[in-house]
């Protein structure tokens, strides 16, 4: 019996049937580029740190943890800057979780949530997870995304809520903050939540903006962020936004009593507290990002513009068979499903090396 059968038995939610979970594949292969990780892992003063205030925490882990997680939010207000307090922060595990309960908040059952294909894949599926209508906007045919076009498109449809990406997952380049304000604007008489999810943000070249520059006087602005990425805590799952407070007010109704473990809390806050340490290998992951679009463009092929640490890529003729080519080579990336493209994540000096060497091989013969 397979899965849908097993679950054909079961008085499944009709909009779930026939639905498969999200996943990358999980392989055991030297090089892991597929999902955007940092992997230079975590330093190991931050490990330490880590290590001290986790082992404080066994302390009183028979106690429920701060619900508020105060001490948290302080730092990652103090880390964000731009005049952020603590009653402007809100954490999850994972910025999944986050995105997630904006959407239990400001959307559900009647609701609709807009984003711009190709986007990150879990915005549909947190849509249909919450019973939010998702809408899928259109971009251009290089993937960009006007302020223009992107305001028209909000202005007609009139969504709940409007996810943008920036830089966007899985084509890497960042939105210009015209196209932020363009859609808040446009948002102004169907009351649009505007989110704007910048899991990559530590990675955009300088001069890139970040949406927290205008999050004054806009209190249907959300930033997204993740510690996934630029700081190496993936495993640890935290995720946080920044809003005006009475966003954060509408997510403690949504939350699970005690949702962030004493222990995250604990990791997160000792890793803060280390974020030089822990930011330190993001400049040398922007070498290998932009010597991967060199090097590709090297062999032909059609990196887009890339602000994160990880590279879209156009000009094949058989991603597939490249995909499988790199990963009988020790190499797994993304095959995110878009015809003639793949996506890799910039990662050691080594590891750009061996995808570097393996697609110069692949495409030679
Ligand atoms: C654009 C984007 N947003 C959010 C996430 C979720 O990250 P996390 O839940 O680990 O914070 C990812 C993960 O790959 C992502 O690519």
């Amino acid at each position: 019996m397979d899965q849908f059968e097993r679950l054909a038995q079961l008085p499944l939610r009709d909009d779930l049937r026939g639905q498969h979970p999200y996943g990358a594949p999980q392989l055991d292969v030297p090089i892991l580029l597929n999902v955007n990780e940092n992997t230079f892992g975590v330093p190991q003063d931050a490990r330490d740190a880590i290590l001290a205030a986790v082992a404080g925490e066994l302390n009183h882990l028979n106690r429920y943890p701060d619900r508020e997680f105060t001490t948290l939010r302080q730092e990652l207000a103090s880390y964000l800057g731009h005049g952020l307090d603590e009653g402007n922060i809100w954490a999850g595990n994972g910025s999944n979780e986050v995105l997630q309960q904006l959407l239990q908040a400001f959307g559900g059952p009647g609701r609709t949530v807009m984003g711009f294909p190709p986007t990150y894949s879990m915005y549909p599926l947190l849509a249909s997870g919450t019973g939010t209508t998702y809408l899928a906007g259109v971009r251009a045919g290089d993937y960009g995304l006007s302020a223009e076009s992107a305001a028209a498109q909000v202005r007609e449809q009139a969504p709940s809520l409007v996810i943008l990406c920036s830089p966007n997952n899985p084509t890497g380049t960042a939105l210009g903050l015209d196209v932020v304000e363009a859609v808040y604007e446009a948002g102004e008489a169907s009351q649009t939540m505007v989110i704007v999810d910048e899991a990559y943000a530590e990675f955009s070249h300088t001069g890139t903006d970040s949406a927290l520059s205008v999050l004054e006087g806009r209190p249907r602005l959300v930033v997204s962020r993740t510690m996934s990425k630029a700081f190496a805590m993936a495993g640890a799952r935290l995720g946080y936004l920044a809003a005006a407070p009475e966003v954060t007010d509408a997510l403690r109704l949504v939350r699970l009593p005690y949702h962030l473990s004493a222990i995250t809390q604990a990791t997160a806050v000792a890793a803060l507290r280390n974020s030089d340490s822990l930011l330190a290998n993001v400049e040398a992951i922007k070498v290998q990002r932009d010597r991967i679009v060199d090097g590709l463009i090297e062999l032909g092929l059609t990196p887009a513009p890339s602000d994160s640490n990880f590279v879209f890529f156009g000009g094949l003729e058989d991603p597939s068979a490249v995909w499988e080519a790199l990963l009988a080579r020790g190499v797994l990336i993304r095959d995110v499903g878009i015809p003639g493209h793949l996506r890799v994540t910039a990662g050691t000096e080594a590891e750009t090396t061996a995808f570097l060497d393996g697609m110069r091989a692949i495409l030679a013969g």
